[in-house]
């Protein structure tokens, strides 16, 4: 039977489904569903260099296919993830990834300098580096990941401090994501998290109000799947380097899909939110859907779709025209 072991660029890992940031609580929390040890890496809600509130609720509307938040970034700073955070999780994951955003541009040197400090006093504490470059659901539009200069200059700013594994998050919401991530990797980024929510809004058609008490916010669950497969297809297409699948992964075949589509891991966001067991039992029946391909680990399946296109001459690449 086919491994889970994961090879994701620098870091090896136990199985390539990651819990996604913001949506496996800040802390510990998910230990009262699912052990922390199940994901191949927990990755933590987002921390900036100040503490946030975030935003006024209503965060989060269902909506058809998924749903709308807009919690914006709540979290108490990072000298409170280094002192406390940490310190709670130290021991209990299979590896830990911090998610970091800069409200400007210089603050994204600062948290990276501070995160080596911690790390050079305590090498297992945590194992990587996730840059969130794009959430859509704070009024600064923390929009870093819209121009390549800015996101280059943000990994490079973090880069600078640290030899940690650096993982790019990316944002649907731009008009060349690739062209964003090659900029990414010019400022020294290890890899991708490909990708965040997707600009959306619910209105209450009688009132004419917005059904998110911020406005507007991110969309995410299973009908933003095939954004996330087509746009780390596209990045895959051109550059060399690891990425960590994210949008609307909800099942083991996601998990096949995302992986043949270029993704060397996968993250599970708002699937956890109607079953807390999902990312449990993705892990479970994965290994049977490895052996039905003759793939030996993910490893094998990753980049099953370019492949194939390689051998049909192309054609899954052509026009996106209906
Ligand atoms: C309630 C909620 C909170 C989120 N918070 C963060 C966050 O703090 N930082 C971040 O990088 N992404 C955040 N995200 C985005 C997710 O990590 C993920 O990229 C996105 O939801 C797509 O995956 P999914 O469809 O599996 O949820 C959040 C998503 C949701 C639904």
């Amino acid at each position: 039977m086919a491994t889970l072991d994961t090879v994701l660029g620098p870091l090896r890992l136990a199985n390539p489904l990651l819990s996604a940031s913001g949506t496996f609580g800040h802390e510990d929390e998910m230990a009262a569903w699912i052990g922390l040890r199940e994901p191949g890496m927990v990755v933590l809600k987002t921390v900036t260099l100040h503490p946030r509130k975030g935003n006024p609720p209503p965060r989060i509307v269902e909506v058809p296919g998924g749903i709308l938040n807009s919690i914006g970034l709540p979290n108490e700073g990072v000298d409170h993830l280094i002192a406390v955070t940490l310190a709670r999780m130290r021991g209990r994951c299979a590896a830990l990834m911090v998610n970091v955003a800069g409200e400007r541009l210089p603050e994204f040197g600062v948290i990276a300098g501070k995160l080596a400090r911690a790390h050079r006093e305590r090498p297992d504490d945590f194992q990587a580096i996730e840059l969130n470059l794009s959430c859509p659901n704070v009024e600064s539009g923390f929009s870093f990941a819209k121009s390549p200069e800015l996101a280059r200059e943000c990994v490079r700013l973090v880069r600078e401090q640290t030899d940690l594994p650096l993982f790019a998050k990316l944002s649907p919401n731009v008009a060349d994501i690739v062209e964003i991530a090659d900029a990414c990797r010019a400022g020294g980024a290890d890899g991708f998290t490909l990708i965040n929510t997707a600009l959306g809004m619910a209105l209450d058609w009688k009132t004419g109000r917005p059904k998110l008490g911020a406005g507007h916010g991110g969309f995410s669950g299973p009908a933003l799947k095939a954004q996330a497969v087509y746009l780390v297809h596209a990045v895959a297409k051109k550059l060399a380097l690891p990425i960590i699948g994210a949008g609307g992964v909800e099942t083991a075949e996601d998990v096949m899909e995302m992986l043949a589509a270029g993704a060397h891991a996968v993250q599970v966001g708002t699937a956890t939110f109607r079953d807390p067991l999902a990312l449990r039992k993705m892990a479970e029946r994965l290994p049977a859907l490895l052996d039905e391909v003759g793939a030996r680990d993910p490893g094998e399946q990753t980049g099953r779709a370019h492949r194939a296109a390689r051998r049909d001459g192309g054609t899954a690449q052509g026009s996106a025209a209906p």
